[in-house]
């Protein structure tokens, strides 16, 4: 498999894994339910590769690296329906690499298809190892210990971080942030505020130096899924545009937490009622772990007024849908 170099400056090689530009799509229905701004999204969902989403675009560069470095088993961690974890073992799969998932049962109470469906349906399909651990046990850590051991028997294993954050893994949204730009700039639009899922916060942190280096002096604006501290995030977008040369080149960006509910990877009911109002009215899949929460903030900021009725709202779809079979309880 090739590797594309993007620039000269030995950053940011990636191997092409996913169907590049995704779409930037109006949705006409929604904006008009609403009576607010005018709402678009980012089809991050249609990038393709075993259900695409976002963690395909950070792959193309964390598995690039594991390439020069000669891997033969890939590494990740997450929970039990990460779909980041799904994306890495169809990504390895294509590539011809081992592939080993560490997943914990993070999100309580969980039962039927949880661990029967969705993701972990598919992980099992693309023949990725899978170690299921309980709740309490750090993923990560018990990855690492895992890399440490492989090495030990001669295997040259690679350890993606959770949700493939790091300074690499962000890269992939500096690009998105200029595709989207490009994408608008051609269509016309001119994004006021741009909302997008944040869980361990690459896809933030990518967007948050993508958008400062273009110079984009819109409202940039994460909405938390889970207890991740915006100071990281921060420090990630920081570290992403040093490493392409442009430190202090990032755009800032707002974070609200209201919409978490209960915890991590547990359903809301705000998330549940907008996953059935954009599947209604877009013909659009969300999830009930990222995307459905987000767009219940969306909803909810239209409708408090705090995203104006003057505004191009921009919703980075990043994807998903698969995880919604094993929430079938809830829905
Ligand atoms: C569908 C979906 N949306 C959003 C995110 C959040 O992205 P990040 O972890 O980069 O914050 C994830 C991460 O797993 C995801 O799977």
């Amino acid at each position: 498999m090739s590797v594309i170099p993007l620039d000269n400056q030995g950053n940011g090689e990636r191997v092409p894994l996913g169907a590049f530009p995704t779409p930037l799509e109006p949705l006409d229905r929604l904006t008009e339910h609403l009576g607010g701004p005018r709402v678009w999204a980012k089809r991050d969902d249609y990038s393709g590769l075993a259900g695409g989403g976002n963690k395909v675009r950070k792959l193309e560069f964390l598995l690039a690296d594991a390439l020069r470095q000669g891997a033969d088993v890939v590494l990740t961690c997450g929970a039990v329906q990460s779909n980041h974890a799904r994306v890495t073992a169809a990504a390895c799969s294509r590539l011809g690499l081992a592939c080993e998932l560490w997943l914990n049962r993070r999100v309580p109470d969980r039962q039927g298809s949880y661990e029967l469906s969705g993701n972990l349906l598919l992980d099992r399909l693309l023949d990725a190892r899978i170690e299921l651990l309980p709740g309490d046990v750090d993923a990560e850590l018990a990855a690492e210990q895992r890399t440490v051991e492989l090495t030990g028997m001669g295997l040259r294993p690679y350890l993606i971080p959770t949700g493939g954050s790091n300074a690499l893994g962000a890269r992939a949204y500096v690009d998105c942030a200029q595709e989207l730009l490009d994408q608008a700039d051609r269509a016309g639009v001119s994004p006021g505020t741009i909302v997008v899922p944040m869980g361990s916060g690459g896809t933030l942190a990518g967007l948050s130096a993508g958008l400062g280096m273009a110079g984009w002096t819109g409202r940039l604006l994460g909405i938390a899924v889970s207890a991740t501290p915006w100071e990281r995030v921060a420090a990630l977008a920081g570290e992403t545009a040093s490493a392409l040369g442009q430190p202090g080149s990032v755009r800032e960006f707002e974070l609200d937490d209201g919409f978490v509910g209960p915890g991590y990877g547990v359903p809301t009911v705000d998330g549940i009622d907008a996953i059935r109002l954009l599947a209604r009215l877009e013909g659009m899949l969300l999830d009930p772990v990222y995307t459905g929460k987000t767009m219940a903030a969306l909803i909810a900021h239209v409708l408090s007024g705090a995203l104006s009725s003057d505004e191009d709202v921009l919703f980075l779809h990043t994807g998903g849908w698969p995880a919604l079979f094993a929430y079938l309880e809830d829905l």
